[in-house]
């Protein structure tokens, strides 16, 4: 038997109860194989219904990111066509860049419930309570040069903000180059590390930490999750989803070097156009007024001393206007 085929036909015909002898024909198995596979998935989290005289139902699947679940009717070419979940992991950029050195396809999905080490940018960690957010890795092999990486974390970003959206109806902001917004508090941040070699990419993982389900009191100060912008409770798969959806159009569209739409979304959602900021650079800080960001997803700020700088890597504080 195909290892989900109980569950996979108990979702697909969910209306109806299936006896175990009707789930039996229609699977080529045994009876028993059946009732062994049904106390299998109850053990996972799944309500499976046994009526007597009637059969099986499936009633509710649980809320974890398994990856059978996030698969069933996902609607991508290559992202997350391979994926796997883990209940916990010390970090899914760490599992993912070893696939990626061991030659794993692009498109390639880690989750994980719980990181022991979780990373954050420029060295700092990432906290995330267990089960009720969301915590992956996307293995992608783009044929393109070092400059145009940061493009890619900027519409990892892009692609948040419309799945945030789409979820809650409400607009996000972008802290260049990489923090999801909601007024001033954080909801998603993203670390892209790659292996690359001359001027060219090898492969890059992005690693995308959102705040779902968590409670602010359990997040880090000046953060607040989908949940609390939302006031309701987020289905976290079909939200997992979603994102790879939407991300997939995005991502293909710098791997093809169409920028032009991309470069209006980036600014049109950037939090930081228009604000007072400093900016901490390699060995020195500017502080200035934040005047958009460019085709090449560059930041610029007209400092104090009234010079134009143009910014391609660094990290942004937003000032009190
Ligand atoms: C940041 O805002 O500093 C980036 C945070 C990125 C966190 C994610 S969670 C999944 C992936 N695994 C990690 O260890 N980090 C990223």
């Amino acid at each position: 038997m195909k290892p989900d085929a109980v569950l996979d036909f108990l979702r697909d015909n969910r209306s109806a109860y299936h006896s175990g002898e009707e789930l039996s024909k229609i699977l080529k198995v045994t009876r028993s194989a059946v009732w062994k596979e049904i106390q299998n998935l109850r053990k996972l989290g799944y309500e499976i219904e046994a009526r007597p005289h009637h059969g099986y139902r499936l009633l509710s699947v649980p809320d974890r990111l398994y990856a059978d679940e996030i698969q069933s009717g996902l609607k991508t070419r290559f992202l997350g066509r391979q994926m796997y979940s883990y209940e916990e992991l010390d970090s899914t950029n760490d599992a993912c860049f070893k696939l990626g050195k061991e030659g794993v396809a692009e498109g390639v999905t880690l989750f994980a419930e719980y990181q022991n080490k979780g990373r954050g940018r420029l060295g700092r960690t990432w906290v995330s309570p267990r089960g009720k957010n969301i915590l992956l890795s996307v293995l992608l092999r783009p044929a393109l040069s070092l400059s145009d990486v940061s493009k890619i974390t900027l519409s990892a970003a892009v692609s948040l903000i419309k799945a945030i959206r789409e979820a809650t109806g409400r607009a996000l902001g972008i802290r260049w180059p990489n923090d999801v917004l909601f007024g001033d508090k954080k909801v998603a941040g993203i670390l892209t590390e790659m292996s690359a070699e001359a001027d060219q990419v090898n492969f890059i993982v992005l690693g995308i930490g959102i705040n779902v389900n968590s409670e602010t009191s359990e997040l880090p100060a000046q953060s607040t999750s989908i949940k609390e912008i939302a006031g309701e409770t987020i289905d976290r798969v079909a939200f997992a989803r979603s994102y790879l959806e939407i991300f997939e159009k995005d991502y293909l569209c710098v791997k093809e070097r169409r920028f032009e739409k991309l470069a209006r979304e980036w600014e049109d959602y950037s939090a930081t156009s228009g604000r007072r900021v400093v900016a901490s650079l390699p060995g020195r800080k500017i502080q200035g007024q934040a005047t958009g960001i460019d085709e090449e997803g560059a930041l610029w700020i007209r400092t104090d001393s009234g010079l134009q700088e143009r910014i391609t890597a660094g990290d942004v504080q937003h000032l009190a206007q």
